[in-house]
């Protein structure tokens, strides 16, 4: 545990964009890239671990802010704005290994060599706002007595595994379900005694029912219900306090969206001679239903609405060095692709329609934008350390890479920072 500590190493290598010169069809790179997608978001058949450790207290590294800029406050902060900027140990708050975090993303023990990513934290633009370390006390007496659930495609999955590690660092918890599926963690939940709280995670990448591909990926496309709500989450959707909804990858696959008996439209398969809808108006309607389904509940106190966090493939899927970067994109290096921007509005949009709609009501419905911060962290992904060793035996022309995740720890902890000052910010 006490090699967990800040290490101040720079790496600040970035890969040759010249090394390979070669010209791909930018059709091919994106069906590549898809395929990619869909590989990692397609439940790896790796076993999971059997026991859970109980994490014994780990120490606390206080992140010193030294950039002060007048006041420190929080609530009513716009967190969607800002810059990466250096603090060290920032994000070295817990062992992913202890935590039993999916092995993919777990990329210490993968054996990253870097730890350079762990030692940043994000400073809002807002003038006077800070976004402060994450407190699991603070977290924990916020949903006392509560059920926090994550909703949506793996993104929510290892946003739930960021917060379980970042509250196990600090109090003792155990796991009390998980799906019998042997590796897919799709339906996971932890109990906390000390205050307790539980936390699960509902795997539900169009949110609505789908069938075909997401369940088996030798299947071509997905078959997605519109008017149904996936049954699972939907069914305990009245045993929600906190929802946090996330999810958007899936949407960019082959697909056939239905309402009821009637094909609404297709994405990606002119050959069945539907519709092209694309997945922008799909996405739309699996997030409101989901809002409303979650804001009509009567339970739920919060319903938090994460925005799109892209990938980063920046060669072929399978180029060892396809995110092989090891800082963050610097302001203006990098700005959010139209895109990633349009399903960031959709879900800024839907979630100010519902906020309107339920105000003054039992629910609060809110924004967890991430997709700026997300989108500047290349540097955070497992790559090629999904696997374990992935150069124990020399460097591979081809090898797959997971960018599209985060390491746990690491960026995707910041998410639950910002999470943790919406559910305070919400008790004023
Ligand atoms: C995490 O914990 C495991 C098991 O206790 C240990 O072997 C490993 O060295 C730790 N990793 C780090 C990065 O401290
Ligand atoms: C724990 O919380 C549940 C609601 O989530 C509540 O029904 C139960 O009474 C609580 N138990 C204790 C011991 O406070
Ligand atoms: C997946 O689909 C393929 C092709 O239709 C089929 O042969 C296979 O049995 C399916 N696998 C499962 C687990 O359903
Ligand atoms: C589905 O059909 C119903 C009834 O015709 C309609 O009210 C609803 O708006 C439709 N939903 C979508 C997503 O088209
Ligand atoms: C789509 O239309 C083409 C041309 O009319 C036809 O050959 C093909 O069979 C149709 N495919 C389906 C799935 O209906």
């Amino acid at each position: 545990m006490g090699a967990y500590q800040p290490v101040h190493q720079q790496h600040s290598q970035k890969p040759s964009s010249t090394h390979h010169g070669r010209v791909v069809l930018a059709w091919l790179f994106t069906a590549v890239l898809c395929l990619a997608l869909l590989h990692l978001l397609c439940c790896s058949p790796r076993a999971a671990r059997g026991n859970v450790v109980v994490s014994p207290l780990l120490q606390y590294i206080t992140s010193t802010y030294t950039e002060g800029r007048g006041s420190t406050s929080t609530s009513g902060c716009d967190y969607s704005e800002g810059q990466w900027v250096r603090a060290a140990g920032h994000a070295r708050r817990y062992n992913g290994t202890e935590c039993n975090v999916k092995g993919s993303e777990d990329c210490a023990r993968n054996g990253r060599p870097d730890t350079g990513y762990l030692d940043w934290r994000w400073q809002p633009a807002a003038p006077g706002c800070q976004l402060p370390g994450f407190d699991a006390a603070a977290f924990l007496g916020a949903v006392r007595g509560q059920h926090v659930a994550f909703v949506g495609d793996s993104m929510a999955r290892n946003q739930a595994e960021s917060l379980v590690c970042l509250l196990g660092a600090s109090f003792p918890y155990h796991l009390v379900y998980r799906d019998p599926e042997p590796g897919t963690r799709k339906f996971w939940r932890w109990a906390f005694p000390t205050h307790n709280v539980t936390v699960s995670v509902y795997w539900a990448p169009f949110l609505a029912r789908a069938t075909g591909r997401c369940d088996n990926y030798s299947l071509p496309y997905n078959s997605v219900h519109l008017e149904t709500l996936a049954d699972r989450w939907s069914a305990d959707a009245g045993a929600m306090d906190v929802a946090v909804v996330s999810t958007g990858h899936w949407f960019w696959n082959p697909s056939v969206y239905y309402n009821g008996s009637e094909v609404l439209g297709t994405h990606l398969l002119p050959q069945l001679n539907h519709t092209g809808i694309g997945f922008l108006s799909p996405f739309r309607e699996a997030i409101r239903a989901s809002i409303r389904r979650l804001a009509s509940a009567g339970r739920a106190r919060a319903v938090v609405l994460a925005t799109f966090s892209p990938a980063h493939f920046e060669k072929a899927w399978d180029d060892p060095a396809t995110c092989a970067r090891r800082m963050p994109y610097t302001e203006g290096e990098r700005e959010v692709d139209a895109t990633h921007a349009q399903l960031r509005s959709i879900v800024r949009e839907e979630t100010t329609a519902a906020a309107a709609a339920t105000d003054g009501g039992a629910t609060r419905v809110e924004v967890l934008d991430v997709t700026k911060l997300a989108t500047m962290r290349p540097d955070g992904h497992p790559g090629v350390y999904m696997k374990r060793d992935p150069f124990a035996r020399g460097v591979p022309e081809r090898l797959q890479s997971d960018c599209l995740h985060f390491c746990l720890p690491g960026p995707v902890d910041t998410f639950n920072e910002i999470l943790l000052q919406l559910l305070l910010a919400k008790r004023d």
